[in-house]
């Protein structure tokens, strides 16, 4: 099976990208991570990169024509597959219409519940019984796209935003690289 050439797009952490460079060690696994994006200079999660000989580039977004570089970058190498892993910038309508169908994100709630940032805080504050991570396309409108799958778990009495962080990145792990399994073993 021939694997689809991916890039990870970063600003942290860089856990997810972890995981997907786990996932992807396997070969029947459907992608490949060919490059590794950052906003970032000093993100964390570069050190993945870095550790498994992935090409990264760091992106300096106030930079004028930066998506027209980057662009380029990702043309150059092919690929065919844009996983936002934590990447904490908006991309423009024009960047997003160029890889139509080809972008997805992961989103620590239940969406279309809980859109945009200080998820934690507003699922406890609001006394949800119940939350998870979703897996996405992304279009031009903010955590909006086709869904592509939801994990869910429940919240305890005595939950705490690092608890609810804890469980929910561990979701998400699964989360994603099933996503991404689903999109190509379904098509
Ligand atoms: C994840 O929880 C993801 O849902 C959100 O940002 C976080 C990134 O974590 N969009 P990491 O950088 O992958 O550790």
């Amino acid at each position: 099976m021939a694997r689809i050439n991916s890039c990870v797009f970063i600003s942290g952490a860089g856990t997810n990208l972890k995981n997907l460079i786990h996932s992807s060690r396997n070969y029947n696994f459907p992608i490949n991570i060919k490059l590794v994006i950052s906003n970032k200079k000093n993100a964390l999660g570069l050190t993945f990169a870095k550790k498994h000989s992935i090409p990264f580039r760091i992106i300096n977004t106030n930079e004028r024509m930066f998506e027209t570089k980057l662009l380029n970058e990702i043309k150059r190498r092919k690929i065919s597959l844009i996983c936002l892993a934590g990447y904490m910038k908006i991309l423009s309508r024009d960047f997003i219409k160029n890889y139509k169908g080809k972008i997805i994100n992961i989103h620590p709630s239940l969406l279309p519940k809980y859109k945009g940032t200080n998820t934690y805080s507003r699922i406890l504050n609001n006394g949800e019984k119940k939350t998870g991570c979703t897996v996405h396309f992304v279009d031009d409108k903010l955590d909006s796209g086709k869904i592509i799958l939801k994990k869910s778990f429940e919240i305890f009495k005595n939950e705490n935003i690092n608890t609810l962080k804890k469980k929910t990145q561990k979701a998400e792990y699964r989360a994603f690289s099933e996503a991404i399994t689903k999109l190509y073993m379904e098509s």
